[in-house]
């Protein structure tokens, strides 16, 4: 039984979680996050607004945090700390906090990435969401379809060629003329719509992939965008921009679950994980589970307070390491890209 302290600083929120537990009999204990409003007046995240931000909120989110765990400096078993992938400024924030409190504490510090904590996150509410599984990470900077064969052992299938599920529905959203971030605006939205509105071709979907083509697993969604600006064009009414919402959110959706179900269907797997804000996404969820779950398969997803960025995800990554026994030492650097631990090649 460990008590471990997560923190996460990668893009634009600040937050602090304490997780208890022993391998996957893990429980939260707290989770403050505190959203940087701040960028919704630029459309999108401004780097060193951000950086500065993390700064002044990092001491007291995680104050709160450990306030609202009931759990005393001196309790604390491990500090986890997300070290990559995300902005370069922002991830310093929480990496030299984290290693600060660990050095004063003289406890273990260990280096989470921001996406393995994805992977993490449904298996916090639903004791069911763990490996072996297929997973399938929607955020904001990414899009992976990854085999899971243990907690650790990943392959990663497929990734976008361009913009990643997140950053899709936040263009979209743009020329919708939606705030920032888009993907709950353009959902709200596309549930509105009276009709399926016009039918975008499903980007990297034919019919004569095969297991082994490079674009069997892989997703591409700038020709969606570029059809979604064509028709966002020639939208005059609220109720035709519903249907170009509803029309891109369709085509995005059909993509992500036939490239799941494909894994699925290749490593014979049960369970499908989501994780990455996308993955709040209920249309998103339904669909996935309308398609799998007549062949046997449980979907799960995070609720939408663990999809989007958060350090419980970034603490229960974390004990995982941490019962592994790997420490970062005080050197540990903050990476803009940095591939997920535990590859598994061809
Ligand atoms: O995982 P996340 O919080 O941050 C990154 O690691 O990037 O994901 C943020 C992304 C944004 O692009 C946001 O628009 C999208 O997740 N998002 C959604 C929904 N909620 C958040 N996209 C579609 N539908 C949603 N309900
Ligand atoms: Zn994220």
């Amino acid at each position: 039984m460990s008590v471990v302290l997560g923190v996460e600083t990668s893009c634009d929120e600040t937050s602090a979680a304490v997780i208890r537990g022993a391998g996957d009999e893990a429980s939260l204990a707290s989770l403050v996050i505190l959203s940087q409003d701040v960028h919704r007046v630029f459309g999108g995240v401004v780097p060193e607004i951000a950086s500065r931000a993390h700064l002044t909120a990092i001491e007291p989110v995680v104050r709160r945090a450990l306030d609202d765990a009931g759990v005393a400096t001196d309790e604390i078993d491990a500090v986890a700390v997300t070290n990559g992938p995300g902005l370069v400024g922002a991830l310093l924030v929480g990496v030299s906090f984290a290693k600060a409190l660990a050095f004063a504490l003289g406890r273990p510090l260990v280096g989470v990435h921001h996406m393995e904590g994805h992977l993490f996150a449904a298996a916090l509410e639903h004791p069911g969401a763990v490996p072996p599984f297929t997973a399938l990470l929607v955020s904001g900077g990414h899009t992976m379809l990854i085999d899971v064969e243990a907690w650790g052992r990943y392959r990663l299938l497929g990734r976008t060629r361009d913009d990643a599920a997140g950053e899709a529905f936040d263009k979209v959203a743009k020329l919708l003329g939606l705030p920032y971030p888009g993907g709950p605006h353009v959902e709200r939205l596309a549930a509105s719509a009276d009709a399926p509105g016009p039918r975008f071709a499903r980007p990297m979907l034919k019919r004569n992939q095969r297991p082994g083509d490079a674009d069997y697993y892989d997703v591409s969604f700038s020709g969606l965008k570029t059809a979604v600006l064509h028709a966002a064009r020639s939208a005059a009414t609220d109720a035709e921009r519903a249907r170009v919402a509803r029309a891109f959110q369709d085509a995005l959706i059909d993509t992500l679950v036939e490239k799941t179900a494909r894994a699925v269907r290749a490593f014979g797997r049960t369970r499908v994980v989501l994780g990455g804000g996308v993955a709040g996404n209920r249309t998103l969820v339904a669909g996935m589970r309308d398609r799998l779950a007549p062949g046997g398969v449980t979907v799960y997803a995070p609720g939408a307070r663990l999809a989007t960025d958060n350090a419980a995800m970034i603490a229960r990554a974390g004990l995982f390491h941490f019962e592994r026994g790997e420490r970062a030492g005080l050197d540990l650097n903050a990476f803009a890209t940095l591939d997920l631990p535990g590859l598994l090649v061809a």
